[in-house]
């Protein structure tokens, strides 16, 4: 298999180097528009094969897709991340041109490619890779859901002093502040949630996993990538190795939930065939009303997207 990562930067490199030292894949490429950047960054990956193990060749270009060429799988991490003070919608203008050009690419030399989107704001550049790659919906999707869901995991197994490994739980909605965890969905060891933390400390958790991106951005001064970059190199391995794993992932929503059009996370099976079927959960009214203010975020964004210039 065959998995190329746009962007070498902090994310794009993690998800690489994840990539390799799991053996995940036989072949990564890294691609980066720095001269010399995905280059250094994938022979550092290399080097670390004989301590670490493994025979996942990796090897770094300065934007040649010819290289990239016949992908099964392509992360796209490229972009700008944000900074102390801004939203993640605030980097569409940037992003949106660079997101729509790398597609334009993978897809030239990679037309049969599964791409997932790491680049914010997340729901909205899988819009536009989904617009630019003309793939079904169940080839182009965005990484959000794993990641959110982990600071989730993480936040409460810190709590109830717990292995994260027991904390199994869903979150659904855009990769913002509108985000939905439900706590209705959310087990340890398969005992409800609820049954073991009061319901002040589970909302702070709540609220804690909303801000979880924005919390890192304000102690490092740019976002994150340890997590990011594994969670979309999860996603590359249920795909390769079809595992079937269910995860919430960002799709175009084709009626589920009675959502049309909107790019949303929503748990889904991912195989080797993509997203292979969206599981619709019986939402109760609280919890629906919480998708659709976070479907009317999203929305909003995509409607920027839509109304700027093609080559912008
Ligand atoms: C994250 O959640 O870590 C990423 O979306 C990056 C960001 O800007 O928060």
């Amino acid at each position: 298999m065959k998995v190329t990562v746009v962007g070498a930067g902090n994310v794009g490199a993690t998800c690489a180097d994840v990539l390799a030292y799991r053996e995940i894949a036989n072949e990564v490429v890294l691609v980066d528009i720095k001269e010399g950047f995905a280059e250094g960054k994938a022979l550092d990956i290399w080097q670390k094969a004989p301590i670490n193990l493994y025979d996942t060749r990796t090897t770094g270009v300065t934007n040649d897709y010819s290289k990239t060429a016949n992908s099964d799988v392509v992360v796209i991490t490229s972009g700008l991340p944000r900074k102390p003070g801004m939203t993640r919608d605030d980097l569409i203008s940037t992003n949106a041109g660079i997101v729509r050009s790398v597609t334009e690419n993978v897809i030239k030399y990679s037309p049969e490619a599964i791409i997932i989107v790491v680049s914010n704001p997340l729901d909205v550049m899988t819009y536009a890779a989904h617009l630019t790659s003309k793939l079904p919906r169940t080839k182009v999707m965005g990484m959000a859901g794993i990641l959110d869901t982990a600071r989730y995991r993480a936040f409460l197994a810190e709590e109830l002093n717990v292995s994260p490994k027991d904390i199994q739980a869903v979150l659904m909605g855009g990769h913002g502040d509108t985000m939905v965890p439900l706590p209705r969905y959310t087990t340890v060891g398969g005992i409800p949630v609820t049954e073991l933390i009061a319901e002040d400390k589970l909302n702070a958790i709540i609220e804690r996993t909303k801000n979880g991106g924005g919390e890192l951005v304000k102690l490092m001064g740019t976002s994150a990538w340890y997590a990011p970059g594994s969670a979309a190199a999860q996603m590359v391995e249920a795909i390769v190795r079809d595992q079937k794993r269910v995860f919430p992932v960002c799709i175009k929503l084709e009626g589920e939930y009675g959502i049309n059009g909107t790019y949303l996370g929503v748990p889904v099976v991912l195989g080797k065939n993509g997203i292979e079927k969206v599981i619709e959960l019986q939402l109760n009214d609280e919890e629906m009303e919480l998708l659709k203010a976070s479907e009317k975020a999203v929305r909003e964004v995509m409607d920027v997207l839509d109304n700027m210039p093609v080559n912008a």
